[in-house]
């Protein structure tokens, strides 16, 4: 008896029985404390007895950091949040209209200042680009409620001018298919899916639902800009798993291919990427097949030095590597590649859709894996960049070079066409700002390496011997000219450099220095600068406690 009661308690303790609480909503947000030490449990919110969110929280009583959720959508009713996790902790929930934190918000000590990151917890690659009625939509891979992978959802912020953005609630959230993994979103003009409403084109999303089993691609769509979306009842529209006998099968990409008269999804599968095609955005064919590349697909066709006449099609993965090739409207086939134009931290990048014919870029958001080490959120977005195909002594490449419109964000506080290395250095060191940019033309001086150094991290480094920068093999459209132009730009936790006009970029994690503030610059190998030009870098977010 007494060992069936022993056994009995501690399955009690095992199972840790949820415990919940009831919240009547009258403000916007429910504040939860969270700490990365406590073991992740379920929580749900359920209203009316109908379960509204499931999701797994490190809820903690000591927290580290406090994470929020935006319960608007249940104003004026009784929210009932279970958990089976630390139970005292359930009692520290609190509602308000700003979210803990608020008054620090954006000005924590690695917040990007002009990079986009999110409010709270994580994030991965960019989701669902498109240009709307006059604002940019970025959604984006989030787990509100850690600083690390879960929960996948997707997260949205919208912006006038790609530059500053304002995060608005989740956009899609996990289901009973699964969480939702990356897509892409289209504007539905001819109402070919039937879910717009008259003279309102649909936005429509395509996302993977991911769950244990099986990953399957699925349609939302939204009729009020993007706020608030309907899940399709007869999702999935494609689950793939048995035909590759593999479960990767996700990210889709789609857009409308105009001469076929028809929408194009470029789906990753198992070991490359897939070409489907859909008259209605439901129902979807499968074409082709194309081996080399691992997630989160993109196609585009760019004209060739901004030659209308000559366009080619670039189609790249979540790494970044690229073929150029034609496009048929079923069939991608290779000329060229697999090259690169940037490394780094940048993954899973996507491009916008629906930019204006008139304006008729090509502008690319990249995930940046840049650890945000003991802050409330994780990683960031790499600044917006315009891709171009261009052609070059090694044949067609794409280019990337940040959009115009990043040119606000700085502000030229010196120009200088030569000076010496030590003197550039000197006049760099009386900065006290931890963010800039600075464009600098360096030519190595009998040399064969030689770069440049922030507080000790190699930030750059050049080499002519290998062909190298940073490790990567760049060889510069004239290979003797031993000259090479960088534009780099330091955010708070962030650097990112755009090699000879965006010909080759990269990015990386800037090294946190205890108390540190400022730019001790230093040159190193025999390197002379040529010109250097600073800018001072303005922030992007409202100032502490306006918002
Ligand atoms: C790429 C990726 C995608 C997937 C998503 C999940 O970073 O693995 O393939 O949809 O992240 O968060």
């Amino acid at each position: 008896m007494k060992i069936a009661l022993a056994l009995l308690l501690s399955c009690i303790a095992f199972t840790a029985a949820a415990a919940d609480t009831t919240i009547y909503i009258t403000r916007k947000y429910l504040n939860l404390p969270v700490s990365q030490k406590q073991e992740r449990a379920v929580m749900t919110y359920s209203v009316d007895g109908a379960e509204e969110r499931r999701f797994v929280i490190r809820l903690s009583k000591s927290p580290e950091y406090w994470v929020f959720s935006d319960v608007s959508a249940w104003h004026g009713k009784s929210l009932r949040i279970s958990c089976n996790g630390d139970s005292t902790a359930l009692r520290m929930l609190y509602q308000a209209d700003r979210i803990a934190g608020h008054d620090s918000l954006y000005n924590e000590k690695r917040r990007p200042q002009y990079h986009f990151s999110a409010r709270r917890g994580w994030i991965n690659d960019p989701n669902g680009l498109v240009y709307h009625e006059g604002e940019y939509h970025l959604f984006f891979q989030h787990n509100p409620f850690e600083r690390e992978w879960e929960n996948m959802s997707w997260g949205h912020a919208v912006s006038r001018d790609l530059v500053h953005w304002d995060e608005l609630p989740v956009a899609l959230h996990p289901d009973k298919i699964g969480t939702m993994f990356s897509g892409s979103i289209v504007i539905d003009y001819d109402n070919t899916s039937g879910f717009g409403e008259a003279g309102k084109p649909a936005m429509v999303a395509l996302y993977t639902a991911d769950s244990p089993e099986r990953q399957v691609q699925c349609v939302a769509y939204s009729s009020d800009k993007g706020r608030t979306w309907t899940k399709y009842t007869k999702n999935p529209v494609i689950d793939s798993k048995e035909k590759w006998d593999s479960k990767d099968t996700r990210d889709p990409r789609v857009f409308w291919y105009a001469p076929g008269k028809h929408w194009v999804m470029v789906l990753n599968e198992r070991d490359g990427h897939s070409i489907y095609t859909s008259s209605n955005l439901k129902k979807w064919k499968y074409e082709s097949h194309v081996t080399g590349f691992w997630e989160c697909p993109d196609l585009f066709e760019l004209a060739v030095d901004g030659d209308r006449q000559q366009k080619k099609w670039v189609m790249y993965g979540a790494s970044g590597t690229y073929m150029i090739g034609n496009f048929n409207g079923k069939t991608f086939t290779p000329e060229s590649g697999k090259y690169y134009y940037t490394t780094g931290s940048i993954y899973a990048a996507q491009t916008f859709s629906n930019i204006p014919e008139a304006d008729g870029r090509r502008i690319q958001i990249g995930w940046g894996r840049i650890q945000q080490r003991g802050m409330p959120f994780n990683n960031m977005m790499l600044l917006p960049t315009e891709l171009t195909l261009r052609k070059t002594k090694n044949g067609i490449r794409l280019f990337s070079v940040p959009v115009k419109e990043t040119e606000q964000l700085f502000t030229s506080v010196a120009k200088i066409p030569g000076m010496s290395t030590s003197i550039a250095e000197k006049h760099l060191a009386v900065s006290t700002e931890n963010e800039m940019r600075m464009k600098i033309k360096f030519r190595l001086n009998h040399a064969t390496e030689g770069g440049l150094s922030l507080l000790g991290q190699r930030i750059l480094t050049y080499n002519m011997n290998f062909n190298t920068i940073n490790g990567v093999f760049y060889s510069p459209e004239d290979p003797t000219s031993m000259e090479i132009t960088a534009d780099i730009y330091i955010d708070r936790s962030s650097v990112e450099v755009f090699i000879d006009g965006g010909a080759y970029s990269y990015s990386m994690e800037r090294m946190p220095e205890e108390g540190y503030m400022g730019m001790p610059f230093k040159f190193f190998g025999a390197v002379d600068l040529e010109s250097i030009e600073v800018f001072r870098a303005n922030k992007i977010w409202p100032r502490s406690g306006s918002n």
